[in-house]
């Protein structure tokens, strides 16, 4: 790679201590120039969003992720008002329990407990992890963000005997996904077990007048904050639901919102060359066709940012995977994002992306800072995180080397500034890049409809068991059932309930195995 083209690509803004490199990128010198109409009308759109615009025309909603980190800036008073008043309560809620003011039945609060999925976990998730420490944080967080029971039980093993002294904070928009609801559940059980009352534990998360935000009111919840219909769920992390938890922690919340502002302010730039989300934006146009044809891997050099590849994995691929394009054309949008760190990963798939088939592009994550204090010398002169670094340029320039591309994004420390800065970044290429590709980067059909799946299942479910259950000690097979109740298209969803019955205890159901598997039966007792 040569110098020259590092020199001409590399965006640096030395007082934010980030700079963004896109020369292993082997796009031609006129392709910024081929795409600036269209790039025009993205930063018009953007500007048009952040005024209040139904940017996201689906669900007939604004989108106003960026106001939360710029009050001021929001389209109405009572919009910069909610939002200035609720950065404050959060601030006057953590420190209440920081101080012991508001506690458990056993003490000072010593864990947090989250209970949220997708967009309600993976921001909180990534965040504590990049900003936390064992030795400052002010409470140990904990997250139940699934429905499995057996993830749950390892949750409450380690909180064993500490319920006492655990705040429980439940995040959900919506306030009725199942899986928070669930989790909700089971921890209201947990501390009836230990003799403990849930709502003298409990914070909500929630819109205003949701399923849960009632039953939080209701059953008298030590707190609510509120979840505005204008901030998408992958891009809440700057409002209650990723300040609260972050909050509590001990995290630095203001100059997390503070980094998320500035890189909102540089990414206002309406010139390509100076804007880099637009930069980032347009690399993924280029090395996808604009239609997913690459997928973006996401390489940070730090263990503290593992989380991130998840987190912009929703951000990205819940934004932009999309069927229909806004015109309503079948479009079937989308980039695929993995990745974890480096350089574990060396030791796992970048054999395949040195090697194997090139259908993708890496973002480097460099972090100049390699700890807090002085390192231990590994040789002379050489320190563990010389060989991080070591690692991070040999893979880049093996990767280019080899036709592979490749765009670094460099941080001078992990701290709460830069990671606004990095979560700021992200939002808005996601944005310009759907504006790019003519895509509602706000909604989640996709998302919606695989709520509403469980349930078709939950309901056949039902029927299966009424029907075992009313014919108590005789055995039926899955074929035998289907055809019983008129389901024979479903026969296949009927056996697998049937083996998880058979499995579990709480539906008293037994089975006998048969040479072949779709022969055996299962007897309700
Ligand atoms: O980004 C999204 O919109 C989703 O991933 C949601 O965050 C997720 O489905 C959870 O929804 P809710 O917060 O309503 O429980």
């Amino acid at each position: 790679m040569n110098w020259e083209r590092f020199k001409k690509h590399l965006l640096c803004f030395e007082d934010e201590g980030f700079s963004i490199d896109v020369s292993r990128v082997d796009f031609p010198d006129d392709f910024y120039d081929t795409l600036r109409t269209r790039m025009d009308k993205a930063f018009a759109d953007m500007a048009q969003l952040e005024k209040g615009a139904i940017a996201n025309p689906d669900e007939q909603r604004m989108v106003g992720h960026y106001w939360l980190r710029a009050p001021e800036l929001a389209p109405a008073p009572a919009i910069s008002k909610e939002i200035s008043e609720t950065l404050s309560q959060i601030k006057t809620f953590a420190a209440q329990v920081h101080s012991g003011q508001i506690k458990g039945e056993q003490g000072a609060f010593k864990n947090l407990l989250c209970i949220g999925i997708g967009g309600s976990a993976l921001g909180p998730q990534f965040v504590s992890q990049a900003l936390g420490s064992p030795k400052t944080d002010k409470l140990r967080v904990f997250f139940f963000d699934n429905t499995d029971p057996d993830g749950m039980d390892i949750v409450l093993e380690q909180l064993d005997g500490q319920l006492g002294q655990t705040l429980c904070v439940v995040i959900s928009k919506s306030g009725s996904t199942p899986e928070p609801h669930n989790g909700m559940t089971e921890a209201k059980a947990a501390y009836a077990k230990a003799g403990l009352s849930f709502a003298k534990y409990a914070v909500a998360t929630t819109g205003v007048g949701s399923q849960l935000d009632k039953s939080a009111q209701a059953e008298g919840f030590l707190a609510r904050f509120p979840m505005w219909d204008w901030v998408g769920g992958r891009t809440s992390e700057l409002c209650a639901v990723g300040l609260l938890p972050a909050a509590l922690q001990g995290i630095d919340i203001d100059t997390l919102l503070k980094g998320a502002a500035r890189m909102d302010e540089l990414t206002r730039e309406p010139t390509i060359e100076r804007n880099p989300s637009a930069i980032l934006a347009l690399m993924w146009y280029f090395l996808t066709g604009g239609k997913g044809q690459k997928d973006m891997v996401i390489l940070p050099y730090k263990d503290r940012l593992m989380l991130l590849s998840r987190y912009l994995q929703q951000l990205v691929m819940e934004s932009l995977g999309k069927e229909k394009d806004l015109d309503g054309n079948i479009v079937n949008q989308g980039i695929a994002v993995y990745g974890n760190k480096g350089s574990t990963d060396q030791h796992a798939y970048v054999q395949q992306l040195r090697d194997g088939v090139n259908n993708f592009f890496v973002t480097f994550i460099e972090v100049l800072k390699d700890r807090n204090g002085q390192s231990v010398q590994i040789e002379p002169d050489v320190t563990a995180g010389d060989y991080l670094e070591g690692f991070l340029l040999g893979t880049r320039e093996a990767l280019s080397e080899k036709g592979r591309a490749s765009i670094t994004l460099t941080v001078k420390e992990v701290s709460a500034y830069s990671v606004g800065l990095l979560i700021a970044l992200y939002e808005r290429a996601v944005g310009f890049y759907a504006s790019l590709i003519n895509i509602n980067a706000y909604h989640q059909p996709g998302v919606e409809a695989g709520k509403k799946a469980a349930a078709q299942v939950l309901e056949l479910q039902k029927a299966v068991l009424s029907h075992l259950r009313a014919h108590p000690g005789k055995p039926f097979t899955a074929e035998q059932i289907a055809k019983d109740l008129n389901l024979e298209q479903q026969t296949e969803f009927v056996f697998k309930l049937l083996n998880h019955f058979s499995v579990n205890p709480e539906k008293g159901v037994a089975c006998t195995n048969t040479a072949h598997c779709h022969q055996t039966t299962y007897t309700s007792h």
